[in-house]
């Protein structure tokens, strides 16, 4: 894990200077997946997984940006920054500096260390951890106090316009807004939230495929594009449909086969999971558990085979984790394409659960897979 202390003696014997130190989240999506960018519901966690950010001023008018994880040092005029993404890790920091200072922040020089241990490319959303750990630290070198929710938009503008990368807002959301212990039901509309407390007695037990997920783009972008093409067929015939969320399953049965097979089934993932993830949050509030988990197996099966975004590797971490004790519901979560699952897990018997799932998984595979137990965590905050 992290260790703050560890990590602003390394800022300090770097940049000779004391750093503002901030973290932020990545996360888990309980339920509610491609849903964000068709205005819809989602239902993530911010995990205790998460992106340290250290910043102090400097003097010379240059940015200096060192990730730890890459053991790498960019160094860039203030004056002139890089105007487009490279493909590079530090596309995602001066992705957010570039949106500050489209917003009319004049961006003074500094040096930004950045270290994390959420999983890379395990579609917990390391990127938006780092997003909005840069954005709080750098928002506090330049007087803006963001509220949660116009931060987590300024990000996630930064990773769509300048990363050029076409996600949602879940992510960024949740990383700057979770709460301890709860996860969120958030509106993608209006970002209204409802909180979707996780009983004690309930633990996170997040299991890593080791299949690498691409992040928003390849397969991602060309999901959206189905979703946002089902979506005009719908729109054309009634109106007031500009996002799925506003489609129902009848104007699917109506419609459809005015769409390609294709967009048809991506839309059907789409308008039931925004059911799903709506009833899922009710099912919480009852401590109905088994709905719960009901409602997750559907939502698995629904992303694997109308989405068509899971993998072979995924679909078996969901199955082989069935009749395993304990368990009370498991899908795949994130992105798609590969990742991880979530697995709801009656709290006692997690350890056990995870070290089964990991043989079973190593006997299918011979791959050895990460498993997590993880913890509903707090949002993006200052640490010292
Ligand atoms: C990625 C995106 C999110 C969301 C999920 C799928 O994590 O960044 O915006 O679309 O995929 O639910």
């Amino acid at each position: 894990m992290h260790d703050p202390a560890v990590f602003r003696s390394m800022h300090l014997a770097r940049f000779q200077a004391a750093p503002a130190v901030f973290v932020a989240p990545g996360r888990v999506n309980l339920i509610g997946e491609h849903t964000d960018y068709a205005e819809g519901f989602v239902m993530p966690a911010a995990i205790d997984f998460a992106t340290l950010a250290g910043i102090s001023p400097r003097t010379d008018g240059r940015i200096v940006l060192y990730s730890e994880n890459y053991g790498e040092e960019r160094s860039y005029e203030a004056s002139s920054l890089p105007a487009h993404a490279t493909q590079h890790w530090s596309d995602y920091p001066l992705g957010v500096v570039a949106i500050l200072a489209g917003e009319g922040h004049r961006i003074p020089g500094f040096s930004l260390s950045l270290w994390g241990d959420v999983p890379l490319g395990s579609g917990l959303s390391s990127s938006a951890a780092v997003e909005v750990a840069t954005a709080l630290a750098v928002g506090s070198l330049v007087g803006a106090a963001y509220p949660g929710p116009v931060l987590a938009r300024l990000c996630q503008r930064a990773e769509n316009e300048f990363v050029g990368a076409s996600c949602g807002i879940m992510d960024q959301f949740i990383s700057a807004n979770g709460q301890q212990d709860h996860a969120l039901l958030l509106d993608c509309r209006d970002l209204c939230v409802r909180l979707a407390p996780i009983p004690a007695p309930v633990a996170l037990v997040i299991a890593n495929t080791m299949v690498k997920h691409s992040g928003a783009g390849g397969d991602y972008t060309t999901r959206r594009a189905e979703v946002e093409a089902a979506c005009a067929v719908i729109n054309g015939h009634r109106g007031s449909v500009p996002f799925l969320r506003d489609a129902t399953l009848d104007d699917l049965e109506r419609w459809g086969h005015e769409m390609t097979p294709a967009s048809l089934k991506r839309a059907r993932h789409v308008v039931s999971e925004n059911l799903r993830t709506v009833a899922a949050a009710e099912a919480l509030a009852e401590n109905n558990l088994t709905e719960l988990g009901r409602l997750m197996a559907e939502a698995h099966w629904s992303y694997s085979r109308e989405f068509e975004g899971s993998c072979a590797e995924a679909d078996a971490m969901v199955e082989l984790a069935q009749d395993l004790p304990g368990l009370i519901g498991a899908r795949l979560t994130g992105g798609g394409f590969g990742g991880c699952t979530i697995n709801l897990v009656e709290q006692g018997q997690a350890a056990a659960f995870a070290s089964a799932l990991a043989g079973r998984y190593a006997a299918r595979f011979a791959i050895q897979p990460q498993i997590h137990i993880c913890h509903a965590s707090k949002g993006a905050h200052r640490i010292a």
